[in-house]
């Protein structure tokens, strides 16, 4: 992870908490970062205010889950919805991630986090755009933790838009309607070849999916905690993996006999 991330005096990696399993971790994890703006009224704050803490923690997130071997990271951080926002926190947010792209970036990329942004990114500001393709395209053969950001995400309009490109396939004659199966469908997906995440965790104890990879978290299990974003740290992050390692994953079927 970026040393520009670093949170700990030292900048050493953090060990694995002698708690966890290592050989149990998601490979996966998903985050709706919730309660920033709660966080910034608790202390009569602007609520733009609880962005920005809300960077540092999404900087922590990511330093520890590459630092203890998690495969992938997807936050979610500009919904669809979130464009009906007053439109002041909008421009806020565009240009904190215009900022947050332009100050790390070269940390992240030395440290091998591979970063994509999910979502319709043709709405977004030419200068965010053209940040997304550089860090898209400079971390693309990286070989870390692969780090996904939903900006302008949608997973109605992801589904929406994976069956009208597979449609107009078939329009076209390249695809046979009965070749479209679970595998072909999710190839259409923002996600592509990304594994379907095994834990998604949401912050500030809203007990919602809002609209989040509603394909890929058919699976997933849920750590709903009442910690705000901005406060989410380390040991918040070791309870959701605990959390994750007592359940007990069937997948639909049943428990084995051991
Ligand atoms: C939800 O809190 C948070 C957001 C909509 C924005 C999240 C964005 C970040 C943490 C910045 C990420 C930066 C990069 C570069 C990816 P809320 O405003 O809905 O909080 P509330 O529910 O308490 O009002």
């Amino acid at each position: 992870m970026s040393r520009a991330l670093a949170t700990t005096p030292s900048n050493s990696p953090q060990l694995l908490p002698p708690q966890l399993d290592a050989t149990r971790l998601p490979r996966h994890v998903a985050v709706i970062m919730d309660g920033n703006g709660r966080w910034a009224r608790q202390r009569g704050l602007p609520r733009v205010m609880g962005h920005r803490s809300g960077v540092e923690a999404l900087k922590r997130t990511l330093r520890l889950c590459s630092d203890w071997g998690i495969g992938a990271l997807t936050v979610y951080a500009f919904s669809t919805e979130n464009w009906t926002r007053p439109g002041e926190e909008v421009t806020f947010l565009m240009t904190l991630f215009e900022r947050v792209l332009e100050r790390e970036l070269e940390g992240l990329n030395r440290e091998q986090v591979r970063i994509r942004f999910l979502g319709d990114l043709d709405r977004l500001p030419d200068g965010l755009r053209s940040l997304i393709d550089d860090a898209t395209q400079r971390t693309a053969a990286n070989t870390g933790i692969h780090f996904n950001v939903c900006t302008n995400y949608g997973g109605r309009s992801e589904l929406v838009r994976a069956a009208r490109r597979l449609a107009e396939q078939v329009a076209c004659g390249d695809l046979d309607p009965a070749a479209i199966d679970e595998g072909r469908f999710s190839a259409e997906l923002f996600t592509q070849d990304e594994l379907d995440p095994d834990l998604l965790i949401r912050t500030s104890g809203e007990q919602r999916i809002s609209n989040f990879l509603l394909w890929q978290l058919a699976y997933a299990e849920l750590h709903i905690t009442s910690t705000l974003w901005p406060d989410f740290d380390q040991e918040a992050l070791l309870g959701a993996l605990l959390d994750y390692q007592g359940r007990q994953r069937r997948f639909g079927s049943v428990e084995s006999q051991a």
